[in-house]
C-alpha cells in the first residue's frame, strides 16, 4: 500500500523545488501524466472493493486536486519571475547619447507644423484633430457647400467605395475645415483651435501632390470681427518668417463656409529666380480665411446672433518650401533618405517659443 501522506510531501517538495517551467512540467508528468503515480492510484481504484473505494476515493482525489492546484500556483510564480527577469534585463539607459550616424530627422513639413503650433499656442490656441476619412456632411454639407458645388465632383475629391448597406460614399478629406465642424459640434464657445493634418485632392504636378498638409484655425467668441482675423494672421506670418513687420494684403475671395472671405498675400520680390519677402511689387498667396458663415454656425448648433468667428486654412508644405528653400514639392513625399538628410531637422531641437522657432 502506497504511503499517501509521504507521497504528498514528496510531491509538494518536488513542485516547490522545480525552478523552471520545464522542471515543473516534468514533475507534473511524473504525478499526473498518463503513467504518473497519482494517475496510477486513480486507475487502481477500479480494482478496489466498494468499501475500500469509499474510503480511499476521497483521499486519492484530494491528493490529485491539491497537486494540480500546487502545480498551477507554482507555474504562475515561475512565469511572473521570468517576466520580472526579462523586464529587468531589458531596461534601457535613457541618458545614453544617441548614436549620431543612426539618427533620423524631422521632415520640414512636421517641423513647420511644430513651429506654427508653437506660435498659436502662445496666442492661446489649442490643437484639435479630425479623421482623414470624412463623411460628406463634415467635409461639405455642414460647411455650406451647395449640393452641386464643383469641389464635390470626382476630379477633385477622392471618394471611397459606397457603403454596401447605406450607399454612403466617404471621402478623403479635401481640407482641414471639417475639423471646424467637429469642434463646434463638440465644444462650447469660446473656441480657439488650430487643426493640423493631412488633406487629399486629385491633383499632381510640380506644385501639387495628391496628399498634402494644411493647418486650420478657428476662433468663436462674442463680438469677433475681421480686425481680430487680420491681427492674428499678420502676427502669425511675422512670427513665422521671423520679421518685425509684414506687408500683407487681404484680397477678396470666395469660400462657401466664410463670408466675407479673403486670401492673404505677402509682398515679395521674385527677381533673379530668388524669393525675397516684404519688398518688391509681387504678391505671394499664403492662406485662405474669412468670417465663419452664419449657415455654418447654424449647421453646428450655434446661434449666429450670439456667436461670431473667423477661420483660416493654409498649406503647410508650401510654407515649409518657402521658409526653408525647398524648390520642388514632389520629392517631399518620396521618402528619399538623401533628401531627408539634407532638408530634415534634428529631433533634439523641437520648436518652442523659448528657444526660438528655427
Ligand atoms: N479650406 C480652405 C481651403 O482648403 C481654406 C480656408 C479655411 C478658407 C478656413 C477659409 C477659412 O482652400
Amino acid at each position: 500500500m502506497t504511503d499517501l501522506p509521504q507521497l504528498e510531501l514528496d510531491l509538494m517538495a518536488a513542485i516547490g523545488g522545480a525552478d523552471d517551467l520545464a522542471a515543473l512540467d516534468a514533475v507534473r508528468v511524473s504525478a499526473l501524466g498518463k503513467t504518473g503515480v497519482v494517475s496510477g492510484l486513480l486507475k487502481g481504484m477500479g480494482a478496489m472493493s466498494p468499501d475500500e473505494r469509499r474510503e480511499q476515493g476521497p483521499v486519492i482525489n484530494g491528493l490529485r486536486d491539491r497537486a494540480t492546484a500546487a502545480i498551477a500556483a507554482r507555474k504562475t510564480e515561475l512565469e511572473d519571475a521570468a517576466l520580472e527577469a526579462k523586464l529587468a534585463a531589458e531596461t534601457i539607459d535613457l541618458s545614453l547619447p544617441a548614436r549620431p550616424r543612426r539618427k533620423g530627422s524631422v521632415h520640414p513639413t512636421l517641423q513647420v507644423m511644430d513651429e506654427l503650433i508653437a506660435i498659436f499656442a502662445e496666442m492661446g490656441f489649442a490643437v484639435a484633430e479630425g479623421p482623414d476619412i470624412e463623411d460628406d456632411f463634415h467635409n461639405f454639407t455642414a460647411l455650406n457647400f451647395p449640393p452641386k458645388h464643383p469641389a464635390r465632383e470626382m476630379h477633385d475629391t477622392f471618394f471611397l467605395k459606397p457603403d454596401p448597406e447605406t450607399g454612403e460614399r466617404k471621402v478623403l478629406r479635401t481640407h482641414t475645415s471639417p475639423v471646424q465642424v467637429r469642434t463646434m459640434m463638440s465644444q462650447t464657445p469660446p473656441i480657439r483651435i488650430v487643426a493640423p493634418g493631412r488633406t487629399f485632392r486629385k491633383d499632381s504636378d510640380a506644385t501639387h501632390t495628391p496628399m498634402f498638409h494644411q493647418i486650420e484655425g478657428l476662433v468663436i467668441d462674442k463680438g469677433i470681427h475681421m480686425g481680430h482675423l487680420k491681427t492674428t494672421l499678420t502676427t502669425l506670418v511675422a512670427r513665422f518668417f521671423e520679421v518685425d513687420d509684414v506687408q500683407a494684403r487681404f484680397r477678396p475671395h470666395h469660400f462657401p463656409f466664410t463670408e466675407p472671405s479673403a486670401e492673404m498675400d505677402i509682398r515679395c520680390d521674385r527677381s533673379g529666380g530668388k524669393l525675397t519677402l516684404n519688398t518688391g511689387e509681387d504678391w505671394l498667396e499664403v492662406l485662405g480665411c474669412g468670417m465663419v458663415h452664419p449657415n455654418v454656425l447654424r449647421n453646428c448648433g450655434l446661434d449666429p446672433d450670439e456667436w461670431q468667428g473667423f477661420a483660416f486654412g493654409m498649406g503647410v508644405d508650401r510654407l515649409a518650401m518657402l521658409k526653408y528653400g525647398v524648390p520642388d514639392l514632389r520629392p517631399m513625399f518620396e521618402t528619399d533618405v538623401r533628401w531627408l538628410a539634407h532638408y530634415g531637422f534634428t529631433a533634439f531641437q523641437a520648436p518652442n517659443p523659448a528657444s526660438g522657432l528655427s
